[in-house]
């Protein structure tokens, strides 16, 4: 049996990417958020996981208007990431592993969760950002990823409630999955940002700290939320908190919130990081 450790939720902002690249990390700008970085690389090192399921939404690189899988997981031997116009630098291959991406495409499928299968995807920042935040180079994460992208670009969108049924099949799958890997579940984007429109700059930080705790004692509750009620109280791109949602669905029971950072604004978005361990 292979077993989830927790997981690691965080937001996925295209300049967090540039300030990597100009060493700004410790600039007061980006301090605040970057300092959330250390304590869950910590946990990470001394945890040690095989194995990363990535929960993120693609923003046109892999998908695009034309065709748009609402639930989409990869089943390559390795990811790479390519250049989106953010001037941040692409990176190179992100490993995978195909077999266990199977099983739990098996599972999925068999649980009635009719997802696209990807045996060539490539993964954009969503993707990339969160995974070089929590294992910084030199060299690529030690991880093996399953990258899992949920549609939140074009709509109809899936419910909060099926994205969390999604995180619950996929849970259920690593726990049927023989083997002894460790496995950690990341969940990128959010919180509340909106970057176009009338309410461009939005950001709703009593919704964002009410989704932060729920997600560690009551995370059913987020599920009764519509997609128009969550682009109401997070924003049109805050919906990017179904990943967070599906990242809890994964990780079955009772959590330990092993860290948390809230800081407002990176760019136009309540930036977030929030690791929960299996309790
Ligand atoms: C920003 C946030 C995102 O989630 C994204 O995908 C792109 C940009 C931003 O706040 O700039
Ligand atoms: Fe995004």
């Amino acid at each position: 049996m292979s077993r989830i450790i927790g997981t690691v939720c965080l937001s996925h902002v295209p300049a967090i990417g540039g300030a990597i690249q100009k060493g700004l990390q410790d600039d007061p700008y980006w301090k605040p958020f970057f300092s959330g970085l250390p304590p869950v690389r910590e946990w990470l090192q001394k945890e040690r996981p095989d194995i990363a399921v990535v929960f993120y939404n693609d923003h046109g690189l892999n998908f695009f208007l034309d065709k748009m899988p609402t639930f989409a997981v990869g089943a390559a031997p390795s990811y790479r990431n390519e250049d989106e116009g953010w001037g941040i630098p692409a990176l190179g291959a992100f490993k995978g592993d195909a077999a266990w991406s199977w099983s739990v495409i098996e599972a999925l499928v068999a649980a009635d969760f009719d997802v696209t299968t990807c045996q060539d995807m490539l993964v954009d920042h969503a993707f990339s950002l969160p995974m070089t935040m929590l294992w910084p180079g030199p060299g690529m994460p030690p991880v093996r990823a399953i990258p899992i992208a949920i549609n939140t670009v074009q709509h109809p969108l899936p419910s909060a409630a099926r994205c969390y049924a999604l995180g619950q099949a996929v849970g259920r799958a690593i726990a049927a999955h023989a083997g002894n890997e460790k496995v950690v579940i990341l969940g990128t984007g959010g919180l509340s940002h909106q970057l176009d429109g009338q309410r461009a700059g939005f950001i709703n930080k009593e919704f964002d700290l009410l989704c932060l705790q729920k997600l560690i004692d009551d995370p059913q509750a987020l599920t009764g939320y519509s997609t128009h009620e969550l682009v109401r109280l997070a924003g049109t791109q805050g919906v990017e908190l179904l990943m967070w949602i599906a990242a809890r669905g994964a990780l079955a029971g009772k959590a330990r919130e092993v860290h948390r950072t809230y800081h407002i604004p990176i760019s136009n978005t309540a930036a977030a990081i929030q690791a929960l361990a299996a309790a």
